[in-house]
């Protein structure tokens, strides 16, 4: 069986199961299916077997994702350098690395919030770059919404890896319009044509983690391969409350005024600036 089409248990659903419910959901949320009483433990549709001991350890277990092998449910992450892995939301489930979520989950869900930053670029059409593929939803969100192309960049496999399990990333790799590439978006910008997207979305890891994502030089690069009147949307987090997240949103807007993008707004339901060519 591929990777693609595991079932997947969370603790939630497997405390309903021990609860006795039979309907349940094994793709996070999009679809609910049977499952059936098998003598100690319940059988999936895909004829995996799983005990109710083993049910009642993920139960208690920390939040994450699970999948059936042998009997056993292994948790979906990936750990080497960094640990990855994922877990579940109200909605899509975000991505952690090294405990830190690559997605908004407070008073929104991923793919809103993927959406959302989408829609601020009012979308019509045309070429995108996402710069920063991670589970893949806002590439989702701009071929949604009639991209014509998007080129979607990341630079760890094991991220992708992480997307291949996620039933909510399934577009990523099946849609024809969506081109991935793996690598470091500051190095392969360098060899993308001049003036060839319509939109750009940058939706980085916080600063700390990929200073070279915020430079002039990044941002210099984004605005060669946007094509004039294009529009740039690139998140910058939450600002305001702590002092040093005002200063970085105020570096970046500055950065980005000097590599010529115009009428930068901050947008505060998507915590990103928007900006354009001019
Ligand atoms: C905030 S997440 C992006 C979320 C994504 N837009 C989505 O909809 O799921 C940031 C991602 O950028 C990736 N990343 C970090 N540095 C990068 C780089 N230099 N080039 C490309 N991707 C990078 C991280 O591995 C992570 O997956």
């Amino acid at each position: 069986m591929g990777v693609k089409s595991l079932p997947l248990i969370t603790p939630e659903v497997a405390r309903g199961i021990l609860k006795g419910e039979r309907r349940v959901s094994l793709d996070l949320g999009i679809t609910h299916a049977l499952v059936e009483d098998h003598g100690d433990g319940v059988l999936l549709p895909d004829g995996s077997l799983i005990g109710f001991d083993e049910l009642e350890r993920v139960a208690e277990r920390e939040e994450a994702v699970y999948f059936p092998r042998e009997g056993r449910l292994y948790m979906a992450a990936i750990s080497d350098d960094h640990f990855y892995k994922l877990v579940p939301t109200r909605g899509a489930p975000t991505l952690e690395i090294d405990g830190i979520r690559m997605h908004r989950t407070k008073g929104t869900t991923p793919e809103a919030d993927a959406e959302g930053k989408v829609e601020s670029l009012r979308l019509n059409g045309g070429n995108v770059l996402d710069t920063c593929t991670g589970l893949g939803y806002t590439a989702i969100a701009s071929a949604e919404r009639g991209a014509s192309l998007v080129i979607s960049i990341e630079l760890r496999c094991q991220v992708l890896m992480m997307a291949e399990i996620n039933p909510w990333s399934r577009r990523l790799f099946e849609d024809p319009g969506i081109h991935l590439l793996l690598g470091d978006s500051y190095t392969l910008i360098k060899t993308l044509p001049p003036e060839f997207f319509h939109y750009i979305i940058h939706d980085p890891p916080r600063i700390s983690h990929a200073g070279q994502l915020y430079s002039l030089d990044f941002y210099m690069s984004l605005y060669r391969v946007l094509k004039p009147g294009g529009r740039l949307f690139h998140y910058t987090g939450e600002p305001g409350k702590r002092f040093r997240r005002l200063d970085i949103r105020k570096g970046v807007m500055r950065r980005l005024r000097s590599s010529g993008f115009k009428n930068g707004v901050y947008l505060e339901d998507i915590m990103g600036i928007i900006c354009e060519k001019g």
